[in-house]
């Protein structure tokens, strides 16, 4: 039994901002199959601390950057958890970067730090009862674990950084070296500094024993000066250590045979039913109950990343194609305002929803047709797993793991009876215009869409394969180490 601390800042579905939740969520009981036993360490935000179940203080430490702090073993919704009470860092209500203004928390330099400090310690072996053979961190907010097990200098266990997003880096004063207990001597361009600041996501990326991110495309596209975000240059030269693994998505929290979110189950055998979730959404949105309009759905955050002022210049054609389309989404307040006027202005063809609504998302992968991730790059991507699960055939931007995930289904690919969705490139305007053509064009051949929807159902978007990828990477960790 291999036994492994993950660390992430969110965890669903206790916390959840973004896929990042999902996949600290649902990876460690995929791996439980593996033989893999995995403690997720999190930070005690208030809905962390209520939804603990059995805790237990395992270590205590008097001061933790400016107060006390404890580490809790206990469970939640099926995990193991570690939790870093430590009110002074997160006792406050909402976000768990953010504050209600909207602005990132003062102290996220101290509070993550203090995260990857306690990290550290379950690692070295100082909280009652764990000890860890990989410590596997998760993003920036955990980037500096490494490098406290680094510089500690006892004997430490194996550890995994993995990448689900390279644009958030933490970089912070190089004058938070003293405070946060990081020795002198990390301060060089092989230890934790980047162009003149702390970097916690370039300390993790260099001193970690490997680097995992979430799609083979992504690993291949951060290697690169236009990919990179600076860091190429590292990530190139640890190239051999540098693994690309897809996400998988939790099958039982996405699941249309049994989802009680949605007003009509359905599985691959019987996809008609998903007619009744699409008339459902129509009204939801108050469009036309067109059953043969292809209905175009969007999940996802509304940011520059995610490609969809990309989108908003294609609704011309998205409309002149016969098509309807539902949006739900929050993020920069010119894109939702975008789709709120585009709304306003066709109210029986175009939906939008601001918000975050888990529920609608699950009715929007049941009653769409089709789900749009125009992305301009994307690290994975769940809502396209989602959607081949659900039946939404997905048309994605040819990036990361979109372009790992869907199989574009091109004349020859469905000639052969392949074929899961429509991928489009370059990312722009005119090239997702065309993909939205090519879908509502097989859209009208009833047998063809249906050949996509089942190709897609009967696709193992899970966490079997992955998980599986993920043990093997811990093993041989281990074994390279011992
Ligand atoms: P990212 O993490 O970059 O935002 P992912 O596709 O990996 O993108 O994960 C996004 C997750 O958040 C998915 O589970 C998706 O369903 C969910 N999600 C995104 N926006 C919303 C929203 N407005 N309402 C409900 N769920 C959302
Ligand atoms: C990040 C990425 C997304 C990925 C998710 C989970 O939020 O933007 O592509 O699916 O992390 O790994």
């Amino acid at each position: 039994m291999v036994k492994v601390l993950s660390v992430a800042s969110e965890i669903y579905p206790l916390v959840k901002t973004g896929g990042l939740a999902d996949v600290a969520g649902a990876l460690p009981l995929a791996l439980a199959a593996e033989g893999v036993a995995v403690t997720s360490l999190v930070p005690g935000y208030p809905a962390v601390t209520a939804a603990l179940e059995g805790g237990r203080a395992v270590l205590t430490l008097p001061d933790l950057f400016g107060g006390p702090a404890r580490l809790v073993a206990g469970t939640a919704a099926g995990l193991d958890l570690l939790v870093l009470d430590a009110p002074h860092l997160y006792d406050r209500p909402g976000n768990p970067y953010v504050g209600a203004d909207g602005r990132d928390w003062p102290d996220n330099a101290v509070r993550f730090a203090a995260l990857s400090r306690a990290a550290a310690l379950v690692g070295l072996g100082e909280a009652e009862g764990a000890r860890p053979d990989v410590v596997h961190a998760h993003d920036w907010q955990a980037g500096l674990a490494a490098a406290y097990l680094a510089y500690d200098g006892r004997p430490r266990p194996g550890t995994v950084i993995t990448v689900h997003n390279l644009a958030f880096q933490g970089q912070y004063p190089r004058t938070l070296m003293e405070p946060l207990g990081l020795p002198e001597r990390a301060w060089s361009v092989d230890g934790v500094e980047y162009y003149g600041h702390i970097g916690y996501l370039k300390a993790g990326l260099q001193l970690s024993d490997r680097i995992t991110t979430v799609s083979p495309s992504y690993a291949a596209e951060i290697r690169t000066a236009e990919g990179g975000m600076g860091l190429d240059g590292l990530l190139r030269a640890r190239t051999e250590v540098l693994h690309g693994i897809l996400n998988g998505i939790d099958d039982r929290v996405w699941d249309p045979a049994t989802d009680p979110l949605i007003p009509a189950t359905y599985d691959a055998r019987r996809p008609a039913r998903r007619r009744l979730d699409k008339a459902a959404l129509q009204e939801r949105f108050g469009l036309a109950k067109d059953p043969d309009a292809i209905l175009f759905g969007v999940i996802s955050r509304l940011t520059w990343q995610k490609g969809l002022d990309i989108l908003l210049a294609s609704a011309g054609t998205l409309l002149q194609a016969g098509g309807q389309l539902v949006v739900l989404g929050t993020g920069e307040p010119a894109l939702e305002q975008g789709f709120a006027a585009l709304a306003d202005a066709h109210p029986d063809r175009i939906g939008c929803r601001i918000g975050y609504d888990e529920a609608l998302a699950h009715l929007i992968q049941a009653g769409s047709d089709a789900l749009v991730v125009p992305s301009r790059f994307e690290p994975c991507g769940l809502t396209q797993l989602c959607a081949l699960r659900y039946g939404a055939v997905p048309v994605v931007a040819r990036v990361g793991g979109l372009a790992d995930t869907i199989v574009d289904a091109n004349e020859m690919a469905r000639a052969a009876g392949a074929g899961t969705g429509f991928q489009f490139s370059p990312v722009n305007p005119d090239m997702l215009s065309a993909a939205i053509l090519r879908a509502a064009a097989v859209h009208r051949d009833r047998e063809a869409w249906q050949a996509l929807v089942k190709n897609g159902m009967k696709t193992d978007v899970s966490w079997r394969r992955p998980a599986a990828h993920y043990a093997r990477l811990y093993r041989d960790l281990v074994a390279a180490r011992s």
